[in-house]
C-alpha cells in the first residue's frame, strides 16, 4: 500500500510552517543590505513590483503544483509528466547542497549566543571570526580540523534530525508554531533595544533616504527580484512539498498572500533593527553609517559583535540577535530537509523514520566534516553564490517554462486554486506565470551569467570556482536527471488524484 505521507492539521499550521521557511537568514542579514544598496527608500518600488509581479505569483504556482498533485517535488512533476520528474530531483539536489552549509551558519550562530556573554572576540571581531574561531585557510584548500565548530554542528544536526523524524505535523508544524512567535518576540525586543541606542536615527535615515536615481539602474531591479525569489523560498521544491501536506479544501491563495506579506513585513522589521544598530556602531566608532554598513557573514559575525561590545546591555542585544538567527534559520533548514526526505519517501515508499535517517545522517556527516575543516567557509562562500544563481534561479525558470509551455497546465492550476481560494486566480495570474515572470527570470539569469563569466567571483582561483561553483551547480542538474531514471513502484499511482 502507498505510504502515509503526513499532513498539516490545519491552515494555521501550514501558514506558520511556510512563514518559517520563508523567514530566514535572508530576511535578517540579506534584505537590509540589499535594500540599502538598491536605493534605500526608493527600493520599495522595485521590491513591491517584484513581490507582486513575480514573487507571490510564483509562490502560488508552487502551491498549485504541490496541492493539486499531492506529492513531493519529484512525484508532483512526475504526475504532470514523467519527462518532467528530473526537475523535482534537481530541486532535491539543490536542497541537499544548501542544507549542508546552512547548518554550519546556524551552528556558528549558536556559538555566538554564548560569545555574546564572554565577548570572546575582544576588540577585533574580524580576526577573531576568521583566524581564531574558524581558523580559515587563507589560500587554497586544507583539511585541518577545527574542533570549536564541532559541538554546535552536532547539536544543530541532532535537533534537526529529531524534528524531521517526528514528521510533518508533530515535527515541522509544531516547531514552526512555537518558533515563529518566539522569533517575533525576540526580534521585536531587539528592534526596541536598537532604537534606544544613540545614533539609531542616523542609521534609519541612511537606510530609508531614497536614492531615486537607483530606479534607472537595471541591476537594482534585478537585485529586487533576486531578493524576493530567495526570500520567499520559491521555485526550488519547498513550497511544492509543504503544499502537498495541506487539506484539499484549504484556502491556498489567501494563505499565499499572508505568507508573502508576512515575509516582507519581517524584512522591513529587520531593516529597521539592523540599521538602528549600525547607526549606533557608526556613532560609537566615529565613522559614517555608510562606512560600517555590512550584510551577510560580515554583518552577523563582525559588525554585530562590535555593536555588542559597545552597546549598553550588549549581551542582551547579542542574545536577541543570535537567537533570532538560530530560530529563523532553523525553520528554513527544516523546510529544505523536508524536500529531500519527502522525495525519498515517495519514491522508495519508505517509513518516515527510515527515510529521515537514510537522508539526514549522510548529509549531517558531510556537513560536519566539511565545516570542521579550515576550508569550510571558502567552499560555503562559493557554493552559496553559484547555487543561488545557477541552481535556484535556473531551476525555477525551467520549472515555470515546463509547466506553462510543455504541459500547459497554468489555466488548470488557476481553476484548482480558485476553487477554495479566497483570492480568485484569473487571467492576470495566468499571464504573469506564463509570460511575464519567465521573461523576467530569464533576463536576470543572463545578467548573472554575464557577471559570473566576466569577473571571477570573489577573486577565487579558477579551479575552485570550477569545482565548488560551476561543478556543484552542474552536479545538481546531473543528479536530478540520473535520479529521475528509476521507475516508480506499482503502488504509487502516477495519475494525479481527483479534485476532491
Ligand atoms: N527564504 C529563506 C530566507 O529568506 C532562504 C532559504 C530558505 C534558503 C530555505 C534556503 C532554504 O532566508
Ligand atoms: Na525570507
Amino acid at each position: 500500500a502507498p505510504i502515509d505521507r503526513g499532513r498539516f492539521s490545519n491552515k494555521t499550521v501550514f501558514i506558520m510552517a511556510a512563514i518559517g521557511s520563508a523567514v530566514g537568514l535572508g530576511n535578517i542579514w540579506r534584505f537590509p543590505y540589499v535594500a540599502y544598496e538598491g536605493g534605500g527608500g526608493a527600493f520599495i518600488l522595485p521590491y513591491l513590483v517584484a513581490l507582486l509581479v513575480a514573487g507571490i505569483p510564483l509562490l502560488l504556482l508552487d502551491y498549485a503544483i504541490g496541492h493539486s498533485q499531492r506529492g513531493s517535488a519529484p512525484l508532483s512533476f512526475a504526475r504532470l509528466s514523467r519527462r518532467l520528474e528530473f526537475i523535482g530531483w534537481w530541486q532535491v539536489a539543490i536542497c541537499v547542497v544548501i542544507s549542508v552549509y546552512y547548518a554550519a551558519i546556524l551552528a556558528w550562530s549558536v556559538q555566538y549566543v554564548g560569545f555574546s556573554f564572554t565577548q570572546a572576540w575582544g576588540d577585533d571581531p574580524e580576526t577573531f571570526f576568521f583566524a581564531d574561531f574558524l581558523q580559515a585557510a587563507e589560500t587554497g584548500v586544507t583539511l585541518d580540523f577545527v574542533p570549536a565548530v564541532l559541538i554546535p554542528m552536532v547539536i544543530i544536526w541532532a535537533v534537526a534530525i529529531a524534528v524531521m523524524a517526528l514528521g510533518v505535523q508533530k515535527g515541522i508544524g509544531a516547531t514552526a508554531v512555537i518558533f515563529i512567535p518566539v522569533l517575533l518576540i525576540a526580534f521585536g525586543a531587539l528592534v526596541v533595544q536598537a532604537l534606544t541606542l544613540p545614533g539609531a536615527i542616523d542609521g534609519l535615515q541612511t537606510l530609508f533616504e531614497p536614492n531615486w536615481a537607483a530606479l534607472l539602474d537595471p541591476a537594482v531591479w534585478a537585485s529586487a527580484f533576486g531578493q524576493i525569489f530567495f526570500s520567499l523560498s520559491v521555485g526550488f521544491g519547498i513550497m511544492i512539498t509543504y503544499a502537498s501536506y495541506v487539506g484539499r479544501k484549504i484556502d491556498m491563495t489567501g494563505s499565499g498572500f499572508v505568507v508573502g506579506f508576512a515575509n516582507s513585513g519581517f524584512e522591513l522589521l529587520a531593516g529597521i533593527g539592523v540599521f538602528a544598530a549600525l547607526g549606533f556602531l557608526a556613532q560609537a566608532s566615529g565613522a559614517a553609517v555608510a562606512d560600517v554598513v555590512a550584510g551577510g557573514i560580515g554583518l552577523a559575525f563582525i559588525a554585530f559583535p562590535a555593536i555588542i561590545s559597545e552597546a549598553p546591555f550588549g549581551a542582551l542585544l547579542g542574545v536577541l540577535f543570535f537567537v533570532s538567527l538560530v530560530l529563523a534559520g532553523f525553520t528554513s533548514l527544516v523546510s529544505i530537509l523536508e524536500v529531500v526526505i519527502s522525495a525519498v519517501r515517495d519514491k522508495l515508499e519508505m517509513s518516515r523514520i527510515a527515510a529521515t535517517l537514510a537522508v539526514t545522517v549522510p548529509m549531517a556527516a558531510i556537513s560536519i566534516l566539511l565545516f570542521t575543516t579550515t576550508s569550510g567557509i571558502l567552499v560555503l562562500d562559493i557554493a552559496d553564490y553559484f547555487i543561488n544563481r545557477f541552481g535556484i534561479l535556473l531551476v525555477a525558470l525551467v520549472a515555470m517554462l515546463a509547466v506553462a509551455w510543455a504541459v500547459r497546465r497554468v489555466p488548470w492550476f488557476a481553476d484548482h486554486m480558485s476553487r477554495y481560494g479566497s483570492v480568485r486566480l484569473g487571467r492576470w495570474w495566468v499571464v504573469l506565470v506564463t509570460f511575464v515572470t519567465p521573461v523576467l527570470l530569464a533576463i536576470m539569469l543572463v545578467l548573472e551569467l554575464v557577471t559570473a563569466i566576466g569577473e571571477p567571483y570573489g577573486g577565487f582561483p579558477a579551479w575552485m570556482l570550477g569545482v565548488f561553483g560551476w561543478g556543484v551547480a552542474g552536479a545538481a542538474l546531473v543528479a536530478g536527471i540520473l535520479l529521475s531514471i528509476p521507475k516508480w513502484k506499482a503502488t504509487t499511482p502516477l495519475e494525479a488524484p481527483e479534485h476532491d
